[in-house]
């Protein structure tokens, strides 16, 4: 049975109450990602940046899984292939609606790393400038997030399961960052049927096989229903 490779962005939680960044009135409509999402930024003002992720670590802590996610879990849970949910999205509302394969390319709000060693541990609801990593003690502790400029995380192994795709999906993202803005094109490279599940088509819509528009909560429960339906 095809092995289903899942990309998903911030538009899947918008719908649990976290906020998107691009659309109107978005994360980066509040803020300057050169401030608060870069590593320029982190050095210039470590105290604004703790401060921007300390809220959406408090935000996303009162978020719960909507029916996208647990969606997606039952697709993990009945499918007789393998399912693999990437996301760009540094939430852990996936793994609280019950999925298991989820690989985080930017990081997770729940991380903290530290700047010198590279040590990682579980981020405290607050984190603040000078903190000390646990291992080395140098006061570098920083979140966890993958920012602007930096290495996605897990790479090799993302497009491992992209050659393996017999069915690619991307839901709830713009297609307007890279490298996840390109996955369509491994996918389509591996013989993947491909389908977007967005609000509104993406900048790279026109990729697709398949274009599937409305609110997650609506259209990812459906689409799960018609792939167990078929098997
Ligand atoms: N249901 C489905 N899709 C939705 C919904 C919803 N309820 N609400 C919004 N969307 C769609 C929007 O139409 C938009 O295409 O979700 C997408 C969100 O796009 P972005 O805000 O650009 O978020 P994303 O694509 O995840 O951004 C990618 O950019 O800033 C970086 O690291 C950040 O991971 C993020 C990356």
């Amino acid at each position: 049975m095809e092995k289903i490779v899942i990309l998903t962005g911030a538009g899947i939680s918008a719908e649990s109450g976290l906020g998107t960044f691009r659309d109107e009135g978005g994360l980066w409509a509040q803020h300057r990602i050169e401030d608060v999402a870069t590593p320029e930024g982190f050095a210039r003002n470590p105290a604004l940046v703790h401060g921007f992720y300390n809220a959406r670590r408090m935000q996303a802590g009162g978020a719960h899984p909507n029916a996208a996610h647990t969606a997606l879990a039952r697709l993990q849970r009945d499918w007789p292939g393998e399912v693999v949910i990437v996301t760009q999205n540094v939430d852990n509302l996936h793994e609280t609606g019950g999925a298991t394969r989820v690989i985080h390319m930017h990081g997770t709000l729940s991380g903290a790393l530290c700047a010198s060693c590279e040590h990682r541990w579980t981020a405290p609801a607050e984190m603040s400038v000078g903190e000390p990593c646990p291992a080395c003690r140098a006061a570098t502790a920083r979140p966890d997030i993958v920012w602007f400029g930096e290495m996605p995380y897990h790479m090799d192994q993302i497009y491992d399961h992209l050659a393996q795709a017999g069915i690619f999906a991307a839901i709830g993202t713009s297609g307007q960052v890279y490298p996840a803005a390109a996955f369509v094109h491994e996918a389509i490279a591996a013989g993947a049927q491909t389908v977007e599940l967005n609000l509104e088509p993406s900048v790279g819509a026109s990729s697709f096989d398949q274009t599937l528009l409305g609110p997650a909560t609506q259209i990812v429960p459906r689409w799960v229903d018609d792939l167990l339906g078929r098997r």
